[in-house]
């Protein structure tokens, strides 16, 4: 899919829609929308612009080959920094491909640095901004992407949701119903679109030099992934956290996906002791078809992370998340997923729960059926050609 060749389609003189993307989470979310603007009759032109905020192999080039994603038209390239550094360096390099492409739109997905510093530059240069992943809220200001979602909902003119509680939500803070469309879970179109070719557990650790002797435990294995400020930047809580992992691992040998955060957290607070390796396999971030195969074939999945909350109750697979507070919470109404904090005793007990043969099952949630970004595809299309845009752009009431 070359995106700049369908930037000017016979017959259609929409300016592109610019697509951002900056952090891991992003890609699997963009990915779909590409697709499903591309297959769109007629073909919605499109601008893929990469902020360069994750920049690592690990972190970003492979997850566009798994993910199939065209290389980005533009990246911006501004890497690591404070918030203030990389949200402020994301803007001023965001400006002038603003400037240049006149896009009828910014569409941004989820709630990173990069997803708010596009969406400020794009209404201030009063260009309609798209939020997919809209009305998510954790109700906990103290977590940065909180803040990313409260502000990109407030400046956003067509916002997609993943589930019925992000229209409440959005209400709450006063955002007409009439900018809000339900769509579904595009995050669930990659599961859907990836699951067949999904990478063996055995494969991902041969392929790593890993010890795949963890792979044989009769109770299976665990999956682990953790990269919240909050739960790996203070010595002391990460110690817990890892002393908590190693009493589980004792009973479920248990493959950590090591975020470049957590990893050198963990060897600047000199904790690397506290892993066994013989029952805890650390490996570097994973592709994102490796993740599918390893969460699919888990036992469980322990994590801090958004997306494999929603992921695992796609596959089905039970999660136990290692915070107090969800911004998806139909995954733990619905799904397999539950809340299990930093809790010692509710970690081990929901462990011991899961490995009794009692896991929660869940159901997979409306919308989360692989067609989430054909829905926004068609709706964009439509809302594009209607004048709303503009005319949302010039009022903040409904
Ligand atoms: C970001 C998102 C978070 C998301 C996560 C997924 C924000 C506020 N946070 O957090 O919502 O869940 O991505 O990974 O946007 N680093 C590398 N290589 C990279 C990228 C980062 O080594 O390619 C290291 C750097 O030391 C950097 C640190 O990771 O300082 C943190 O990266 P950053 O983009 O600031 O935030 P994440 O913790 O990745």
């Amino acid at each position: 899919m070359s995106n700049q060749s369908s930037m000017k389609t016979p017959g259609n003189d929409l300016g592109p829609v610019i697509c951002v993307v900056g952090a891991r989470p992003n890609f699997m979310k963009m990915a779909p929308i590409l697709r499903a603007m591309a297959a769109h009759v007629p073909p919605l032109p499109v601008l893929l612009v990469h902020t360069g905020q994750h920049y690592d192999k690990d972190m970003s080039d492979r997850l566009f080959e798994d993910l199939r994603l065209p290389r980005p038209d533009v990246n911006l390239e501004v890497g690591s920094g404070t918030h203030a550094i990389q949200t402020a360096e994301v803007m001023r390099r965001f400006e002038p491909i603003v400037d240049t492409y006149k896009p009828s739109c910014v569409a941004v997905v989820g709630d990173v640095n990069s997803t708010l510093a596009c969406s400020l530059v794009a209404v201030k240069k009063g260009v309609p901004v798209v939020h997919i992943e809209a009305g998510l809220r954790s109700y906990d200001r103290a977590m940065p992407e909180e803040i990313n979602r409260i502000l990109t909902d407030q400046i956003s003119d067509r916002l997609y949701t993943t589930e019925r509680t992000a229209e409440e939500n959005l209400r709450l803070e006063g955002i007409p119903s009439s900018r809000v469309c339900f769509a579904g879970n595009v995050m669930i179109d990659s599961v859907v679109f990836g699951r067949s070719n999904a990478r063996s557990a055995a494969e991902t650790l041969k392929v790593c030099n890993a010890d795949a002797s963890v792979l044989s435990h009769p109770l299976g294995y665990g999956v682990v992934t953790l990269h919240r400020p909050s739960n790996v930047d203070h010595p002391e809580t990460l110690r817990a956290l890892l002393g908590v992992l190693g009493e589980v691992a004792a009973r479920l040998p248990l493959v950590f996906a090591l975020h470049p955060r957590t990893r050198s957290n963990i060897e600047r607070f000199g904790l690397m002791d506290l892993i066994d390796p013989t029952r805890m396999v650390l490996l570097p971030p994973q592709g994102y078809l490796e993740m599918l195969g390893l969460m699919s074939g888990a036992t469980v999945v322990l994590t801090d992370s958004g997306g494999l909350q929603e992921e695992t109750t796609a596959l089905g697979v039970p999660c136990l998340t290692l915070r107090e507070n969800t911004e998806r919470p139909i995954t733990v109404e619905q799904g397999t997923n539950i809340l299990v904090g930093r809790d010692r005793q509710a970690i081990l007990g929901a462990v011991q729960e899961i490995l009794a043969g009692n896991g929660k099952r869940g159901r997979v949630p409306e919308f989360w059926d692989g067609h989430a970004a054909e829905r926004i595809a068609a709706d964009l299309y439509q809302w594009l050609m209607s004048g709303k845009p503009q005319a949302a752009l010039k009022s903040s009431t409904p």
